[in-house]
């Protein structure tokens, strides 16, 4: 079954054609970050906007790119939430009214059911597994016990790792995104030779924090330290705490099988980190590739399928007229 995937919950305008949720045939993502970066940050009415023109150019692609027509889509997979409102009505709207037209079913895809899916483009992936899901917008650890079932284990109390490097990207004067930038400038620099602290998390509790961490980071460039020690000291910070857990959730369920997956998951010496401690622990842990971590609508098509496939008689992947767009959907 050739699945029509879209996603529009941040900055990305995306389309993908993927079959039977596994082989991906085109998976185009149109950025909007030349508008976004001046603003140091994504700006909810323009991206909006820019998802309205990109839209049908992006799923024209997607099409063309696949090698397929539109008629021979025959599912409908597409992000409802969480995310901002009016980008998520855009691809909504685009998906309700192919399918409408198609005659298709349409599933709607929670956006993080598509990233804990993603890694399994590239590898076969084993279940039950621990999902470290590390985006701008979500830090969670998730027991993942099938394609289309996951419990949360633990989250963020405040702010998104990814959110914490574009933050301090910002204050660091390094462009946005700020991941690679911080990455990049943090590969020039010493962690040693400044040392944050840990956030003070009770002992035994996977829960995470970051918002400590920013401060230390604004309170410390007041001393006018190397900008590239500071990104490397704090890119070594937000990895210790990031590992930590994913290993201390692994071993508390017993299981030997990680996964990475969102934007931060692209990041070189988190993976470095992470393999390190778990080849210690002799646990596997993979990730997607790093155009399968940031935002992209091949995962949401793959989450899409398995979801149909699970129950495909469901009335509700054809009463999908007053689906609506939901900003903080639980998964
Ligand atoms: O998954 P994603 O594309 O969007 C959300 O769902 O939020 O993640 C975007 C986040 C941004 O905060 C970006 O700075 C971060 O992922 N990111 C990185 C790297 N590449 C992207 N963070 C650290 N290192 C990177 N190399
Ligand atoms: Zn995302």
């Amino acid at each position: 079954m050739l699945v029509l995937g879209i996603e529009s919950s941040c900055d990305d305008t995306a389309a993908a054609v993927v079959e039977d949720g596994a082989k991906v045939l085109s998976n185009i993502t149109a950025s909007q970050n030349e508008i976004h970066s001046k603003y140091g940050g994504v700006v909810p009415e323009l991206a909006s906007r820019r998802h309205v023109e990109n839209m049908p150019v992006v799923i024209n692609e997607a099409l063309e790119q696949a090698g397929v027509g539109i008629k021979d889509i025959g599912l409908l997979a597409v992000t409802h939430g969480p995310g901002l409102v009016g980008a998520l009505l855009v691809g909504l709207s685009a998906a309700k009214g192919i399918a409408w037209a198609l005659k298709k079913p349409l599933v709607p895809v929670h956006h993080l059911h598509g990233h804990i899916v993603a890694a399994r483009f590239n590898h076969k992936i084993m279940y039950p597994h621990i999902c470290l899901l590390v985006s701008g917008g979500h830090t969670s650890l998730f027991k993942v016990l099938s394609p289309t079932t996951q419990e949360e284990l633990a989250s963020t109390r405040d702010d998104a790792a990814g959110e914490a490097f574009d933050k301090v990207a910002k204050l660091l004067g390094l462009g946005f995104p700020g991941g690679p930038a911080v990455e990049k400038a943090a590969k020039e620099g010493k962690a040693v030779s400044l040392k944050f602290t840990m956030p003070k998390i009770k002992p035994n509790e996977l829960y995470f924090s970051f918002s400590g961490l920013k401060t230390a980071v604004r309170t410390t460039i007041q001393q006018n330290p190397k900008v590239e020690d500071v990104a490397a000291s704090f890119q070594k910070t937000v990895t210790e705490i990031l590992v930590s857990h994913t290993i201390a959730a692994a071993k508390e369920q017993g299981l030997g099988y990680i996964v990475l997956a969102g934007g931060v998951a692209c990041n070189g010496y988190l993976r470095g980190e992470m393999k390190r401690a778990c080849d210690m622990d002799g646990l596997t842990v993979v990730w997607p590739e790093p155009v399968f971590c940031t935002d992209n609508a091949a995962m949401i098509a793959a989450a899409g399928y398995f979801t149909y496939s699970a129950a495909p008689d469901d009335p509700r992947w054809h009463d999908y007229v007053a689906l609506d767009a939901v900003a903080n959907l639980p998964l």
